[in-house]
C-alpha cells in the first residue's frame, strides 16, 4: 500500500494490494490518466503520457503545447469545453452557462479514510489505508472539485469520490456529477453488467462494448432489480479465471447512472455515478455536495480475481455490521408458510418444530402490524396488531426466547398505504404532485423521507416496538418504486433533489437504528433483491437476493450476485416444492445446497414437515455450523457457468488458508447417457492432501486442479451433492 507523489513530473501513483493506478497533473493543470493495472514497481510514469491534437479536437487558446482534452485519458471529464466525452460534471451558473473546467490546485496525502457525510462508505484504520485528495478549482465558477483516493492494503481495490464546493457569491446548480471517471487510451473491451427483473435478478450479460455510448442506470428511486450499480470492462480474453478486467461499483442505493463510451479513437471514458435523470441540487454560496463512492478494481485473474477483490474489500472495509464476522443464526421465515395467514398459536407452534430440528430465529414477516390483513393497507402502523397476536410481542417473543430461538420481525419502513392511521394524519406525508394522478405499487406509496419529520417518525416508532420486546433482527423491505417525485416542503428550484434526499433519509434512518441498537441484525429486501448494493451493505451484512426461492434459478442468481458480492451477503433459504413462483419440485436435499452458499435459513411451513424433510433439516443444521467459515469467510471459486452450463453446476469455497473446501454441484438437468463429468477444481494448495471427510479418500491439491474431480453421475433433474475435504 502506498501513495507517492513525484513533485519532478506531478505524478500521483497508487499501489493498492499488487495493483497500481497513476496520474499527473500535466503542464496545463489537467489530470491526466496513466495507468490501471497490475503492480508497477517504476515510478518514471510520464512516458505514458501521451497528449495530442487532431482536426476537430478542440483545444484551449492559452494551452501550450497545444493539445485537445477530447484526445488523452482524465481523472476528471471537463463539460463544454472541448472534452466531448461523458463528462464528470455539469453546472448551470447565475447565467445559465453549463461548462465545468477546473484545474489542478493542491493536493494532501494522509493515513486514514474519511467519512462522506451522510453516505455509506468504505473505512479503515490508519494502518489499513492511506488517502490522496486533490483539489481542483474552477475559476469561471469559483467552485472546488475535492477528488478524494483511498487505498487499502493488500486489498486489490481503491475508492474514489468527489464533493463540489461553491466558493463563490451566487448560487450555482448542479445537473450532473459522477463519482468517479476512469478512462482508457484504447477499448477493446467487453461490457459486462447485471440486469433482470423481479424474481429474476442479477443475471450476467457480456456484450461487445461499442462505439458510443454504452450505458445503464435506474431511475425508480432505488439501485432496483432492473440493473444493479456496477460494471466491468474485460478484455476480449477474458474467462472466469483469465485475462484482464476492470471492475467498478458504486457504494449507493439510489438512482444511478452508468456511462461507458467509446470513441472515434477507440478511447474508453466511463462513469458511475448519482443519475442526472430528474436530479438537480442546489449550491448556495459555501455549501458543499458530497458524491457517492465508487470502488475499483482490476485484476488479470479474470472474473474471478474480480470477485474475490470485491469479496475482500466488501467484507473488510464496507461491512460493518456487528455481525459482519458473526455466524448469523439460522432462521425460519413464516412469510411463504403462512403469507398473512397467521396468528400467536401458529408461530409458537413452528417455533416449536424449529427448536427441535435447531434451527436459531423465528423471523415474523408482513402483516404483524395496523390492521394488516393483506396487502391494501396499514403500512405506517408501525403497532402491534393485538387481535392477530394476543398479548403483543411482549407474550410471543418471550414464549420463542424460551424455546431457545431468537425473534426477527419485517417493516417496510418507507412505504404507506392510502388505508392507514398514518395516511389519515399526514396525508402530505408521502411524495406526489398535488393535482395530478398518483401511481400505486403494491396498492403504496412512498414516504417522503426528504423530510426530517418521516424519517423522527419512523425512528420512534420502530424503536418504541425494537424496545418492547428482545427483537434482535429486522427484516427491512421496499415493495415499489418512486413515482410522482415531489415533497411538500421543497421549493421548485429543490424539488429535484427529493429523490437523493430520500436516499439520505433512508440511509440516516439505518444510522440512527444502528447506533440505537448496535447489535441488532437488519437484512436489507426490495421485493427480494431490488436493492442489493455496496451502500445498502455498509449498513446491512446480508440482503433477500430474490423472492425467487426456487433452488435451480438461484444458480443464475446467486452466480450474477457473487460477481460482485460475498456469499455472506445473500440471503438464502431453502423454502417450499413445488416451488411458490416456478411451480418446479427440487429435492430437499438440493434446496439445502444451493441456499448454504448464502446466509442459510428455513421459508416454510415446519409443522408440515415429513419424517424426511424433519431428518434433511438435521442434517443441515449441522452441515451449516460445519460448513459455514468457510463460505462466508472463504473464497468462491465458480467452475462452470449457469448460463451456459445447462445440465451441472458447480462452484467450491475454500478457506483462505486453502486447508478446507466445499464442493457444491446441481445437476439442473439430467441428459441420459452424458458423457462422464470431471471437474478441474480451484484455489487449492497443489502440495497439500486433501480428504474427504465422508468417504475418507484422500486425493492431492495439484491432482484435483490439474486433472480433476470426478463427479458421480446423478438420476434425476435437481439432483445434487456436497463434497468437504481437509488438507491432511
Ligand atoms: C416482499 C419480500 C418478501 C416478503 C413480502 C411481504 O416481497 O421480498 O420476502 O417479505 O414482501 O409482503
Amino acid at each position: 500500500m502506498g501513495i507517492v507523489f513525484n513533485a519532478e513530473f506531478g505524478i500521483f501513483k497508487l499501489d493498492a494490494g499488487n495493483t497500481t493506478y497513476a496520474f499527473m497533473a500535466d503542464e496545463n493543470k489537467y489530470l491526466a490518466h496513466l495507468y490501471y493495472g497490475p503492480h508497477l514497481s517504476t515510478d518514471n510514469l510520464k512516458v505514458l503520457y501521451r497528449p495530442q491534437v487532431r482536426a476537430f479536437c478542440p483545444y484551449p487558446e492559452d494551452r501550450s503545447p497545444i493539445c485537445s482534452p477530447d484526445m488523452f485519458p482524465q481523472e476528471f471529464g471537463t463539460n463544454g469545453v472541448g472534452d466531448y466525452r461523458a463528462s464528470s460534471a455539469v453546472i448551470r451558473d447565475i447565467n445559465g452557462h453549463t461548462a465545468v473546467n477546473p484545474k489542478y490546485r493542491s493536493h494532501k496525502i494522509y493515513a486514514g479514510k474519511p467519512q462522506l457525510a451522510g453516505l455509506p462508505a468504505t473505512f479503515g484504520d490508519e494502518k489499513e489505508t492511506e488517502t490522496l485528495e486533490i483539489s481542483l478549482f474552477d475559476e469561471f465558477l469559483q467552485a472546488e472539485f475535492i477528488l478524494l483516493y483511498s487505498v487499502f492494503a493488500n486489498i486489490n481495490t481503491i475508492s474514489r469520490s468527489i464533493k463540489v464546493i461553491n466558493h463563490g457569491k451566487n448560487p450555482l446548480h448542479i445537473e450532473k456529477l459522477s463519482s468517479c471517471t476512469l478512462d482508457f487510451y484504447d477499448g477493446d473491451f467487453d461490457f459486462i453488467h447485471l440486469w433482470g427483473s423481479h424474481c429474476r435478478e442479477r443475471h450476467v450479460e457480456r456484450t461487445e462494448l461499442i462505439h458510443g455510448v454504452n450505458s445503464i442506470n435506474s431511475g425508480r428511486g432505488l439501485s432496483s432489480h432492473q440493473h444493479n450499480p456496477f460494471f466491468a470492462l474485460a478484455e476480449k480474453d477474458v474467462t472466469e479465471n483469465h485475462g484482464r478486467i476492470y471492475g467498478v461499483a458504486l457504494v449507493y442505493s439510489g438512482n444511478f447512472l452508468v456511462e461507458a463510451e467509446k470513441d472515434q479513437f477507440n478511447q474508453v471514458r466511463t462513469q458511475i455515478g448519482i443519475n442526472p435523470w430528474n436530479f438537480g441540487w442546489e449550491l448556495t454560496p459555501g455549501e458543499s455536495f458530497q458524491a457517492p463512492e465508487a470502488l475499483l478494481t482490476v485484476s488479470n485473474a479474470g472474473l474471478q480475481g474480480m470477485s474475490h477483490n470485491f469479496h475482500d474489500a466488501i467484507r473488510q472495509h464496507l461491512l460493518r455490521s456487528y455481525w459482519r464476522n458473526l455466524k448469523r443464526p439460522i432462521l425460519v421465515n413464516n412469510w411463504e408458510a403462512t403469507y398473512f395467514n397467521f396468528n400467536t398459536e401458529k408461530l409458537i407452534s413452528v417455533a416449536k418444530d424449529a427448536a427441535k430440528l435447531g434451527i436459531e430465529m423465528l423471523v415474523l414477516d408482513d402483516g404483524w402490524f395496523g390492521k394488516r390483513a393483506d396487502d391494501t393497507t396499514s403500512l405506517g402502523d408501525w403497532f402491534v396488531w393485538e387481535e392477530k397476536l394476543p398479548g403483543g410481542f411482549d407474550y410471543l417473543v418471550k414464549e420463542v426466547n424460551k424455546l431457545g430461538l431468537k425473534f426477527g420481525l419485517w417493516f417496510e419502513p418507507e412505504m404507506v398505504s392510502e388505508k392507514s392511521e398514518l395516511y389519515k394524519k399526514h396525508p402530505d406525508w408521502c411524495l406526489q404532485i398535488p393535482g395530478r394522478v398518483r401511481s400505486l405499487g403494491r396498492n403504496q406509496m412512498v414516504l417522503d423521507l426528504s423530510r426530517p419529520e418521516v424519517v423522527d417518525y419512523l425512528f420512534e416508532t420502530i424503536s418504541k416496538i425494537l424496545s418492547s420486546a428482545n427483537i434482535e433482527y429486522i427484516k427491512w423491505d421496499a415493495n415499489r418504486h418512486l413515482t410522482e417525485v415531489a415533497s411538500a416542503l421543497a421549493t421548485p428550484e429543490r424539488q429535484c433533489e427529493t429523490t437523493h434526499r430520500f436516499v439520505l433519509g433512508m440511509y440516516q434512518l439505518h444510522e440512527r437504528l444502528l447506533e440505537r441498537f448496535p447489535k441488532l441484525l437488519i437484512e436489507g429486501c426490495s421485493g427480494g433483491g431490488g436493492r442489493f448494493d455496496a451502500g445498502m451493505l455498509y449498513y446491512v451484512p446480508q440482503i433477500w437476493t430474490s423472492d425467487d426461492s426456487d433452488a435451480i434459478e438461484r444458480l443464475k442468481i446467486q452466480y450474477g450476485t457473487s460477481l460482485v458480492y460475498p456469499c455472506s451477503t445473500m440471503g438464502a433459504h431453502v423454502s417450499d416444492s413445488p416451488n411458490h413462483q416456478t411451480g418446479r419440485v427440487t429435492p430437499f436435499e438440493t434446496r439445502g445446497v444451493v441456499a448454504m452458499s448464502g446466509t442459510f435459513g428455513y421459508e416454510l411451513d415446519l409443522n408440515k414437515m415429513d419424517e424426511h424433510e424433519q431428518s434433511c433439516i438435521k442434517q443441515q443444521v449441522k452441515d451449516y455450523h460445519k460448513y459455514n467459515h468457510i463460505v462466508a469467510q472463504g473464497d468462491l471459486y465458480r467452475l462452470t457457468d449457469p448460463f451456459s452450463a445447462l445440465t451441472y453446476v458447480v462452484w467450491m469455497q475454500v478457506t483462505k488458508d486453502k486447508s478446507e473446501f466445499l464442493l457444491s454441484y446441481v445437476q439442473r438437468r439430467r441428459i441420459p447417457h452424458e458423457p462422464i463429468f470431471s471437474v478441474r477444481l480451484a484455489g487449492l494448495d497443489a502440495g497439500k492432501n486433501y480428504r474427504n471427510t465422508a468417504t475418507g479418500e484422500v486425493l492431492s491439491g495439484e491432482m484435483l486442479m490439474n486433472a480433476g474431480f470426478m463427479l458421480p453421475g446423478l438420476i434425476y433433474d435437481g439432483d445434487s451433492m456436497q463434497f468437504h475435504f481437509v488438507a491432511e
